[in-house]
């Protein structure tokens, strides 16, 4: 900077003209007002009361004014750097004051909220409608039996009553395991249902034998809205001196009392498995409509398609050559079966449209149906 100038005249510095200082100081304390960040203002100071602002730039030219200028242009540049100052200090403690108000809402703890709870999740209601039925049986002195998944050709066909040129054997669509060799056969299967475990619980046990078996079987079929290549079934076996038809129709009254209320009942229409004889197609009243809604065009029930009955799985005397095969005397113990998946019936029980939905796993599917255990 040069020696003070006794012909500079202030009045000739573009900086240090009253008028410009006073623009470039509104200018400053409407960027500070404006300001509504703590980052924001730090960007303003920078701009406004930094060593390259205009007021700062405005300070370095006093020093080559001529004495007499000095004292005016001081004050003038002075006041407005003071109010700058004083109004950034003043704004920075609104914002600080607003942040920290903010920090305590937003990051508030409430201490009182219990600490040691975990969501409870969700039970799945495939699991919790088989487990249901299990206890209807359980209760009346049957015993929960279970089978292996990977399973015996012979146990999940010939023992009943499927010998290998059997055509049923054939519309199971069914998941061979491969032998120790690629191509090489091992005569095992993914189960293709759930009634070899009868073969096994019959040659586990001496007569009498009361079992429910539920669990998990394979076929090979694309998943879509009504099939899925693996689901579940439930599947029942009684054999004891002198058992009927007539138990058996017994029975599957008492089990859709118990799972769909008083009232209900169940019939029977002929079919044909190769392990049961005679054989039957089982259905229950539909327990929406009660069977109103056939002829009656004015009440339409979804549910059973206003038919009045809803297929619920398969049933029969148990076939006196799988007793034969399972070492029981067919002359002195009879029996009765029946079988049937729990997927389709969570899906009229519960309205589910889409099986998919019950394999995806999202939480959000099974929550509603509750945590009954
Ligand atoms: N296992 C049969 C199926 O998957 C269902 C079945 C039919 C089971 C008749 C039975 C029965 O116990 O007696 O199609």
């Amino acid at each position: 900077m040069s020696a003070p100038n006794k012909s500079y005249d202030p009045v000739e510095v573009e900086a240090l003209k009253p008028d410009v200082i006073e623009r470039v100081r509104n200018e400053a304390l409407a960027a500070i007002a404006a300001a509504d960040s703590l980052d924001a203002l730090n960007e303003v100071k920078v701009a406004h009361a930094g060593d390259r602002s205009p007021l700062a730039l405005a300070n370095r030219e006093i020093g080559a004014l001529p004495p007499h200028a000095k004292a005016a242009a001081g004050k003038l540049v002075g006041q407005s750097r003071g109010a700058v100052n004083k109004a950034l200090a003043a704004r920075r403690e609104e914002l600080e004051a607003e942040r920290d108000e903010r920090v305590l809402v937003e990051e508030a703890v409430d201490v009182t909220l219990p600490h040691d709870r975990a969501p409870a999740g969700a039970r799945h209601p495939l699991t919790t409608l088989a487990e249901r039925i299990e206890d209807i049986f359980v209760a009346m002195g049957y015993e929960v039996a279970e089978g292996p998944e990977v399973e015996a050709e012979w146990f999940n066909f010939d023992a009943l009553n499927i010998g290998p040129d059997h055509p049923t054997r054939s519309t199971h669509d069914t998941f061979f395991v491969e032998g120790g060799k690629p191509g090489e056969e091992s005569g095992l299967v993914l189960r293709t249902q759930t009634s070899p475990v009868q073969i096994r619980s019959m040659l586990d046990r001496e007569p009498p034998v009361y079992v429910i078996c539920p669990g998990r079987v394979f076929r090979t079929d694309e998943l879509d809205a009504t099939h899925t290549p693996v689901f579940h079934q439930v599947e029942l076996l009684a054999i004891d001196k002198g058992l009927t038809m007539a138990d058996l129709k017994g029975t599957l009254d008492h089990m859709v009392q118990a799972l769909f209320g008083e009232g209900m009942s169940t019939r029977l229409r002929p079919d044909y498995f190769p392990f049961t004889e005679p054989s039957a197609e089982m259905d229950m009243v539909c327990f929406r409509c009660r069977g109103e809604s056939v002829g009656n065009p004015d009440r339409p029930c979804r549910t059973c398609s206003s038919e009045g009955w809803i297929e619920l799985g398969g049933c029969g005397v148990v076939n006196p050559r799988v007793l034969v095969a399972c070492g029981i005397d067919p002359e002195v113990y009879s029996g009765f079966a029946f079988g049937f998946g729990i997927e389709r019936m969570l899906m009229f029980r519960h309205n589910v449209a889409d099986m998919r939905d019950m394999i995806e796993g999202d939480v959000r599917f099974t929550r509603p149906f509750g945590m009954e255990i």
